[in-house]
């Protein structure tokens, strides 16, 4: 809900198509998705190093990183995930308003809370990476040992124990990293974006 009344929007005389006319590349948000240890992040990092290489601006914004900062006064109850989500939507358009590329890797659990950041953003804008791997396979690789702790009941609400987590029913790309490696994970989604017309 806005709190504040009495504003208006203020336009630049340089617009989003004028950074992407410069830029030589679209803007969008490439927005993973999936439970902790699913491989958001390692895919987000090799995917932007392929993109800088062939001359895309891009920023990564990740789950861990960003509740370090602008979300660290925000937990994981349901309602504080919403709120980290819808701060990273807003983020997120800027970015693509500032002609970048982005890459944003939440666990995102809630279906709501992405299709709001869908509607947000221009047609097009949003790209739903699914990145697909059973609770087995996130628990096997533990990289955090978060799994352990919250099976020992030392985290509570964690994503795919005792949390929800809803799958995408219509992402623009699905990675399966129980049997994809990130290799091939990072071709798939270059591949999409070279093929829609993003990359030029
Ligand atoms: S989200 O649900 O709000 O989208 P976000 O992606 O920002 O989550 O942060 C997830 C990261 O926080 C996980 O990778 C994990 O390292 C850590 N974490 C700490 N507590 C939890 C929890 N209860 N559920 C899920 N992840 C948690």
């Amino acid at each position: 809900m806005a709190e504040s009344e009495n504003i208006e929007w203020h336009h630049s005389k340089v617009t989003k198509e004028h950074r992407r006319h410069l830029n030589h590349h679209k803007s969008a948000v490439v927005w993973f998705t999936g439970l902790s240890g699913s491989g958001k992040s390692t895919i987000s990092v090799e995917l932007e190093k392929e993109l800088h290489n062939v001359g895309v601006r891009t920023y990564r914004l990740d789950g861990d990183n960003i509740r370090h900062g602008l979300n660290k006064n925000l937990g994981f109850s349901p309602k504080d995930r919403k709120e980290n989500i819808r701060r990273i939507g807003e983020v997120s358009k800027l970015m693509v308003d500032a002609g970048l590329v982005t890459l944003s890797a939440f666990i995102s659990p809630y279906r709501e809370d992405r299709d709001e950041i869908r509607e947000l953003l221009d047609t097009g804008e949003f790209i739903e990476v699914f990145v697909d791997a059973s609770i087995e396979t996130c628990e096997s690789r533990d990289p955090k040992g978060l799994y352990k702790k919250a099976r020992a009941g030392e985290i509570k609400g964690f994503t795919g124990i005792d949390a929800p987590y809803e799958a995408p029913v219509n992402p623009e790309i699905t990675v399966n990293t129980d049997n994809q490696s990130i290799e091939e994970s990072v071709r798939a989604i270059m591949s999409y974006l070279k093929t829609q017309g993003y990359l030029e």
